[in-house]
């Protein structure tokens, strides 16, 4: 069983998870094609949400491969699954079920898995479960943010009063419902206990600045998305009214300095497992 998960489940949250996913897509396609996931593949995307991940890796390893996502959460599932229809996309799957204990073993050429880890109970056990599904000489790549890297450093510049509320904020929350927030940096530390090869690692955050960042919209969707989980463990500080005024503020105290944002730093892990390639 997964902690109490830490966002909502709505319609909105799905879009939330979209927003991010354009955030990070860019870091997302790098760190799949450089840890080698190509043509031909068939790849098994863990935790995928509404799918983004695992339409990335359909995309790279074309119509002679595959991409399935698994999720345990049914509304994902049926989200990720018109997505991708919506988009005619053939070569994807998305199924209901738990990370740990779904495919056959050595079934898959790749596993990968972003904003995943950071929920797991005991991470470096799911992943080595997870990995049984790979065949000898498969591949890894897991993504996870490092939230409190923009704890006590640089975020903003100039900097942003409210954006360190909002990063604080969300840090608190994040840890308080059970969530990593140095999940990114703790990759090394989950493969190594999880009796894998030493990933190789790169850490990346997006930052950006003027009127048309996607970062104002997603801190502020995030908040609004956490708000309950706040709420429960008695963290102050952003209510369902100023959540709502967020996005035009932080866009306006970052706009009338010419200033930038920094994103969530997120960091990738990728590894391939010994023995014969396909
Ligand atoms: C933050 S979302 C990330 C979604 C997606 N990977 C992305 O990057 O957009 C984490 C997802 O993992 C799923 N999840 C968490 N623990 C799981 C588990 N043990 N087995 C399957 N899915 C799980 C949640 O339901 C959620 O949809």
């Amino acid at each position: 069983m997964n902690k109490a998960y830490v966002l909502d489940r709505t319609e909105r949250e799905l879009n939330r998870l979209d927003l991010q996913g354009i955030i990070y897509r860019d870091a997302t396609r790098r760190a799949l094609t450089d840890c080698g996931i190509a043509t031909g593949m068939r790849v098994l995307d863990i935790g995928c949400g509404s799918g983004d991940v695992t339409r990335l890796a359909a995309e790279l390893v074309g119509p002679s491969g595959s991409a399935l996502g698994i999720d345990m959460d049914a509304e994902s599932v049926q989200s990720a699954r018109a997505r991708a229809a919506q988009l005619g996309i053939g070569n994807v799957a998305f199924e209901e079920g738990e990370a740990g204990s779904f495919a056959e073993p050595g079934t898959f050429d790749a596993l990968t898995g972003r904003f995943f880890l950071m929920h797991q109970p005991s991470p470096a056990q799911t992943l080595a479960e997870a990995a049984r599904a790979l065949r000898p000489g498969g591949v890894i790549m897991m993504l996870e943010s490092h939230m409190a890297g923009l704890l006590d450093t640089q975020h903003s510049f100039p900097h942003s009063e409210i954006y360190d509320e909002v990063v604080r904020w969300k840090c608190r929350v994040v840890a308080a419902a059970g969530a990593d927030i140095e999940a990114g940096l703790g990759l090394y530390r989950i493969f190594q206990a999880a009796k894998l090869p030493a990933p190789d690692l790169r850490m990346e955050a997006p930052v950006g600045g003027g009127a048309d960042s996607l970062i104002y919209r997603y801190m502020a969707e995030s908040v609004r998305s956490m708000l309950a989980m706040a709420d429960s463990h008695d963290i102050r500080g952003f209510g369902a009214e100023n959540a709502e005024q967020l996005e035009e503020n932080l866009r306006n105290s970052v706009v009338s300095s010419d200033g930038v944002l920094v994103c969530w730093p997120v960091v990738s892990a990728c590894c391939q497992l010994s023995g014969a390639a396909a």
